[in-house]
C-alpha cells in the first residue's frame, strides 16, 4: 500500500503558496504556525434550512443489502429485532438516519408489493432483477427473492430507526391501479378497505402515512426506456387522482442520469403541456450521478471506466474527487433547466442515488453483487457531497447515499454477526448535526493542490465545506484533499462570537485505510477541543480529512 510519503515523492508537485500574514495580537496563536486558509462564516447571509432528508439512504433488495445486511430472520443467531439487524437499527439512530429509499433503484420496477404481504411462509419465491449479475457464490435469497421482507418488514424497520419510508413504485412492468392499491394498503384507515384490513391482520392496524413515492426508477434506462415524453405520460397517468388519506403524498419523478439536461427539460416540457397546474403533482425529481468514470477521459465504456476501490495511485484519488465536484454543477444545472418552466421552483431536486462505483473485486463478503469496500478516499467523497448539498438547501430537499450496508457507498458491511462502520458511516455522524440548520454562506479560501495527471499538471481546490447553524451551535464541515499537509484555517465568525469549539475529524497515515470485520477501527473519529479568542479560531485540519467543528456561540 502506498503510504503518505510514498505519495508525496512520486504523485504531488506540493502545493502553492498562499500565506495570510497574522493579524497583530493574535497571541493564542504565538505557538502555531501561520494559517494559510481562512473560513469566513457570514451569519449575515443564510441560504436556507438544510432539509435533513439530504442525510437520507438508500436500501434495494440487491445482493446482500436486504437479506444478511438489513434482515438476518427472527431465528437468526444474530442480534435481531423482529428480524432486523439491531446493530444497524442502533447505528442509524445515532446518526439519525431521516429516511430510507425502497425497494430499488432498478428492482423496483420489477417488483409486485402484493408479493411481500400476508404470511410470511406463504409469500412466493421470485427471480430477483439482480439474479443475472450474481455469482455461484451468492446465497439463493439473492437470486431467488424469499419475500421475507415486504412493506411491512420494512416500514417497520424505518419506524424502529425513526426514519420516513421512501417507496418506489413499479411503472415498467405494473399497472396504475397497483401503484393506487399499494398507497391503499400503506396509508387507508383502520377499517376501511379490504387492503387496511389485511394490514390490520399483519399487525400493522395503524396506517403506515407513507408520505414519500417514488413514480418510478431510471425511466430512461432498467425502468422502461422511455423517451423523457413518454415518461411524463405516464407519471401523469400514475400521479392523477391518488387517494390521499389525509397524509400529505410527496410524489418524485424519475429524473435525470448526471447530465443529461435533456431528460429534465423535455419531461417537464411534456408535463406543462397540459397546464403548469400539473406541477404540482410533482414533489421532486430524482437525480442520479455516480462517480465510475476513472479513466482520465480514456474511455467512457462502463467497465472499462471503472477504478479499483482499493488498489489505485495519486492521481485515481483526485479523479474521484472530481468526478464527486461534479455534483455541483449537476444540483445548480438541473435547477436552471427546472426554472425554465417551474418559476415558482414548486419542483425540487431529490438526489436519491449517489456514491462512487468501482470495478467489482473489493467485496467483504465473497460472491455479494455490488458490493465494494469504502475507504478514506470515500469518505471524502462522501463529506464533500453532503457539502454540496448543504451549500444549496432551497434546490435539495432530498438526498439518497447508494446504498446503506453492503452494496457502494456504503455505511455498514454486515455478514452473519460481523458488522463494522466504513469510513463513510463515520463522515455521517461527523454530518448528523447539519440536519434542520440554517446554511450560512460560508468563503473558504485555500491554496490550490497539484498533482501529475498523465504528465501534466493538474489543480484541485484545497479547502471546501459548508457550515450551519441552530439555535447556539455552529457546524462546520470542511475537507481538506491534500494527501500530504495539512490546512492551518483561520475562521472568522462574521456576526457572531464563538465561546468554545470541539473538532472531530476522520483521517489515517494511508489513504488506502479502511475498517475491515477484522479491524473494524482503522479508520475512527479523533476529537480534539479546540481554544477561542475574540470569537475567532485558528484550527489544524489535517491531511486527507473530513473535519466537523462544533461551535457554541455566546447569546
Ligand atoms: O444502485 C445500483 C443501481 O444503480 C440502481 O438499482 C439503479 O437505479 C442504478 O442504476
Amino acid at each position: 500500500m502506498m503510504r503518505r510519503r510514498e505519495f508525496l515523492e512520486q504523485g504531488m508537485f506540493g502545493t502553492a503558496g498562499l500565506c495570510f500574514a497574522p493579524k497583530a495580537g493574535w497571541n493564542i496563536f504565538s505557538n502555531s504556525r501561520t494559517a494559510d486558509s481562512r473560513i469566513d462564516v457570514l451569519f449575515d447571509e443564510p441560504l436556507g434550512t438544510i432539509s435533513p432528508n439530504i442525510y437520507g439512504h438508500f436500501a434495494e433488495n440487491l445482493g446482500a443489502v436486504l437479506y444478511d445486511g438489513i434482515w438476518v430472520g427472527e431465528k437468526s443467531k444474530v442480534p435481531n429485532t423482529n428480524g432486523l439487524r439491531t446493530e444497524l437499527i442502533e447505528h442509524m439512530r445515532k446518526i439519525k438516519a431521516p429516511v430510507i429509499r425502497y425497494p430499488g433503484g432498478c428492482f423496483a420496477d420489477s417488483y409486485d408489493w402484493r408479493d411481500g404481504i400476508g404470511a410470511s411462509e406463504k409469500r412466493p419465491r421470485r427471480t430477483n432483477f439482480w439474479a443475472n449479475v450474481e455469482s455461484d457464490k451468492s446465497p439463493a435469497s439473492h437470486r431467488y427473492d424469499p419475500n421475507a421482507v415486504g412493506t411491512n418488514e420494512f416500514v417497520h424497520f424505518c419506524k424502529l430507526i425513526g426514519a420516513e419510508p421512501y417507496l418506489a413504485a413499479n411503472v415498467r412492468s405494473l399497472p396504475a391501479s397497483a401503484f393506487q392499491q399499494w398507497v391503499e394498503y400503506c396509508n387507508s384507515p383502520t377499517g376501511s378497505t379490504t387492503l387496511a384490513d389485511t394490514r390490520a391482520a399483519a399487525g400493522y392496524s395503524e396506517p403506515f402515512h407513507v408520505k414519500y413515492w417514488g413514480v418510478g426508477n431510471e425511466s430512461w434506462g432498467c425502468g422502461g426506456d422511455f423517451t423523457p415524453q413518454e415518461y411524463a405520460v405516464e407519471f401523469r397517468r400514475y400521479s392523477t387522482w391518488l387517494p390521499s388519506y389525509g397524509d400529505e403524498l410527496k410524489l418524485i419523478a424519475s429524473g435525470p442520469n448526471t447530465d443529461d439536461w435533456n431528460w429534465t427539460r423535455e419531461f417537464l416540457a411534456e408535463i406543462v403541456r397540459k397546464g403548469p397546474g400539473q406541477l404540482r403533482h410533482i414533489y421532486g425529481m430524482a437525480l442520479h450521478h455516480y462517480a465510475w468514470n476513472l479513466s482520465r477521459g480514456k474511455t467512457q465504456d462502463w467497465d472499462a471506466g471503472k477504478g479499483d476501490a482499493l488498489k489505485f495511485e495519486p492521481v485515481d484519488w483526485f479523479e474521484l474527487l472530481r468526478e464527486g465536484e461534479r455534483m455541483e454543477g449537476l444540483v445548480t444545472g438541473h435547477w436552471q433547466v427546472l426554472s425554465e418552466m417551474d418559476h415558482d421552483h414548486h419542483v425540487k431536486l431529490i438526489v436519491d442515488e449517489w456514491g462512487p462505483w468501482y470495478r467489482p473485486g473489493s467485496e467483504a463478503t465473497s460472491g455479494d453483487a455490488l458490493e465494494q469496500m469504502p475507504t478514506l478516499r470515500d469518505a471524502l467523497f462522501s463529506g464533500m457531497t453532503l457539502d454540496i448539498f448543504n451549500r444549496h438547501p432551497e434546490k435539495v430537499a432530498m438526498a439518497n447515499c447508494a446504498q446503506l450496508v453492503n452494496c457502494l457507498n456504503s455505511l455498514y458491511l454486515a455478514h452473519e454477526d460481523k458488522f463494522v462502520i466504513t469510513p463513510v458511516g463515520r463522515v455521517f455522524e461527523l454530518y448528523a448535526s447539519h440536519q434542520g440548520g440554517n446554511s450560512l454562506r460560508t468563503v473558504f479560501s485555500a491554496p490550490n493542490l497539484h498533482y501529475d495527471r498523465d504528465g501534466k499538471v493538474a489543480s484541485y481546490w484545497g479547502l471546501k465545506g459548508s457550515a450551519s447553524v441552530r439555535g447556539k451551535e455552529l457546524t462546520i464541515t470542511a475537507v481538506n484533499p491534500s494527501p500530504t499537509d495539512s490546512r492551518f484555517a483561520e475562521i472568522a465568525l462574521r456576526g457572531a462570537m464563538a465561546k468554545n469549539a470541539s473538532m472531530t475529524f476522520v483521517t489515517h497515515a494511508d489513504i488506502h485505510a479502511h475498517n475491515t470485520f477484522d479491524q473494524p477501527d482503522a479508520v475512527v473519529p479523533q476529537t480534539k477541543s479546540q481554544s477561542v479568542s475574540g470569537g475567532n479560531l485558528l484550527v489544524e485540519i489535517p491531511p486527507a480529512s473530513v473535519t466537523a467543528l462544533k461551535i457554541q456561540l455566546n447569546s
